[in-house]
C-alpha cells in the first residue's frame, strides 16, 4: 500500500494519494496536479479514482484537471448538483488493489460532504483510515457558516451527528486524514500534526468533549471572515473550470515594459514587509510570498492581468502555483530581475517607515498617532495594545473612512506581515505617513509591555 500526504502551504490544504497493486486514488487534488502524476510514476501506478470530500470553498479543486490527464473517474457527494463527476452515496464501495474504500455521508460543513473509509482487505476487515474532509480535523471541526448565519445552527447539529454517529464509531485506532492542517481558513484552531486517530481526537479534541447542545452553541457563537473569492471557488467546484494541462508560461517583463503597462495591470510585490518598506515601486500592493494563498483572494480581481515582483525574479514560480490554485488564470508575468533591476534602472521608488515596539512604546502618547490593529476582530477584543483601533486587514480597503488622513498611521498585526500588506494598501490610497510596527504584538508582549482586552 502506498500512502502519501500532499500538502499545499498557505492554504494548509491536504490531499492524499493512496494506492495498491498498481491502482491508485487521489482525494481532494489541488489544481497543479503534476505532483500526483510524479507520485504515480514513481510507484508505477495508475490513478483510477478521484474523490472530492466536498465542494471546497477556499481553492479550486484539481479533479477535472487530473481526470483529463489520467482518465480517472471523479466521485463526490450526492447532495449537490455537480455539473461533472458522479454522485457517491452512503455505502458505495470502490476497490483499489487490495484496498476497499467506502463512502460515509457526513454533512455539516456542507450538505454534500462525504468521508471515505479505507480497509486493506489483504490485512483485515477493520477500517484502517478515514478521509474526513472538513468534517473532523486534528483538534477542530469544520466551519458551519458556509450557507450563511441563518443556517449555522442546523448545519452544526448535522455536523455533530455526522461526527458522533459516523466517524467516531469507526474505532479508536482508525487514522484520521482531514482536508486541512493548522493555519487553514476552514477551521479556527486546527492542531499542527500530520497524523491523528479517532481515539486521540475523542480524548483531546475540545469540540468532541461537548454535548450536542454545547457543540451547536459553540458553532453558532463562532466568528469567521468569508473572503470574497470563496463564492467564485464554490461556483468553480460545482460547475468545473478550464483545464490547464500545464502551468501557464509567465512573461518576463522589463522595467520599461512595466512602466508602460503599469496602469493596466495589478502589480503585487511578494517580498517580506521589511524589504518592501525599504524600497518598492510606487502604487504596488505588498503580499508576502507565503501570505498569497490567504490574502490574494481579498485584494486581487480576476480580470486585470497580474504582474509579480520579487527581489530578483527567482521566487516567482511558487507564487504562480499559489495563484493558480485560487483560479487566478489572469496571472500575466513577472518583473525580470525583480525589484533589484527596477532600482538599478533608475525606476522611481518609495519607502514605508518601520519602527520597533520600543519606539512605539515611547511615542504612543503622541496624539497625532492613529494606532491601527489589522488582526481579526475577536483577536483584538481579547488582547490588544492600548489605544489601538481595529479594522481587519481583509476589510480595510472598504473601511478606509474610519482611518483619518490627517494623522500618522501606525499599523500592527501579529508579527508585522499583515501590517505590511495594510501599509501598502494605505499608501496606495493616499495615506502619506504610514509606519509598520515590526514584530507587532508578538514583540510587544516579548518586551513585557502591557496589553489590554475586554
Ligand atoms: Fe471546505
Amino acid at each position: 500500500m502506498i500512502f502519501e500526504i500532499v500538502k499545499s502551504k498557505g492554504l494548509s490544504h491536504k490531499s492524499y494519494f493512496i494506492g495498491s497493486k498498481g491502482a491508485a486514488a487521489v482525494i481532494d487534488p489541488r489544481r497543479d496536479v503534476d505532483i500526483y502524476l510524479d507520485i504515480a510514476r514513481a510507484h508505477d501506478m495508475n490513478v483510477e479514482l478521484i474523490f472530492e470530500t466536498h465542494r471546497n470553498e477556499d481553492y479550486t479543486v484539481g479533479s477535472l484537471e487530473l481526470s483529463k490527464l489520467v482518465d480517472a473517474e471523479i466521485h463526490h457527494g450526492a447532495g449537490l448538483d455537480f455539473e461533472y463527476g458522479n454522485p457517491a452515496h452512503e455505502g458505495d464501495i470502490f476497490e483499489i488493489g487490495s484496498l476497499q474504500l467506502e463512502v460515509l455521508e457526513t454533512p455539516g460543513h456542507t450538505n454534500e460532504s462525504i468521508s471515505i473509509t479505507v480497509k486493506d482487505k489483504d490485512a483485515s476487515d477493520d477500517v484502517y483510515m478515514v478521509f474526513t474532509g472538513d468534517a473532523l480535523f486534528a483538534g477542530e471541526v469544520g466551519r458551519c457558516d458556509i450557507y450563511g448565519p441563518g443556517e449555522v445552527e442546523a448545519m452544526a447539529g448535522s455536523l455533530y451527528d455526522s461526527i458522533h454517529e459516523k466517524i467516531l464509531p469507526l474505532g479508536e485506532g482508525v487514522i484520521i486524514c482531514p482536508a486541512h492542517g493548522s493555519g487553514s481558513v476552514c477551521g479556527a484552531e486546527i492542531r499542527d500534526v500530520d497524523i491523528t486517530t479517532v481515539g486521540y481526537e475523542k480524548k483531546t479534541n475540545p469540540l468532541l468533549q461537548k454535548t450536542r447542545k454545547e457543540f451547536v452553541e459553540h458553532k453558532v457563537a463562532e466568528r469567521f471572515y468569508i473572503p470574497p473569492y470563496f463564492k467564485r471557488m464554490e461556483l468553480n467546484n460545482q460547475q468545473g473550470v478550464d483545464i490547464l494541462c500545464r502551468l501557464p508560461q509567465l512573461r518576463s517583463i522589463s522595467t520599461v515594459e512595466l512602466q508602460e503597462m503599469f496602469e493596466s495591470v495589478q502589480v503585487v510585490d511578494v517580498r517580506d514587509p521589511e524589504s518592501f518598506a525599504g524600497g518598492h515601486i510606487p502604487g504596488t500592493l505588498n503580499i508576502w510570498n507565503e501570505g498569497i494563498p490567504a490574502f490574494a483572494g481579498w485584494f486581487l480581481n480576476y480580470k486585470t492581468p497580474i504582474v509579480l515582483v520579487d527581489q530578483d525574479g527567482s521566487r516567482i514560480h511558487g507564487v504562480e502555483r499559489y495563484l493558480i490554485r485560487l483560479d487566478y488564470d489572469n496571472i500575466y508575468g513577472y518583473l525580470s530581475g525583480g525589484f533589484s533591476s527596477w532600482f538599478k534602472s533608475a525606476g522611481p521608488t518609495e519607502t514605508i517607515k518601520t519602527c520597533s515596539v520600543h519606539e512605539l512604546r515611547e511615542e504612543m502618547e503622541d496624539p497625532s498617532i492613529f494606532l491601527l490593529d489589522v488582526r481579526k476582530e475577536w483577536e483584538w477584543e481579547e488582547e490588544r495594545i492600548r489605544g489601538s483601533h481595529n479594522i481587519y486587514l481583509g476589510i480595510l480597503e472598504k473601511n478606509l473612512k474610519e482611518v483619518p488622513k490627517d494623522k500618522k498611521i501606525v499599523v500592527y498585526c501579529d508579527s508585522g506581515y499583515k501590517a505590511g500588506v495594510a501599509a501598502s494598501i494605505l499608501k496606495i490610497n493616499g495615506y502619506l505617513d504610514v509606519t509598520n510596527v515590526l514584530g507587532s504584538i508578538m514583540a510587544w508582549k516579548m518586551a513585557g509591555y502591557p496589553t489590554s482586552g475586554d
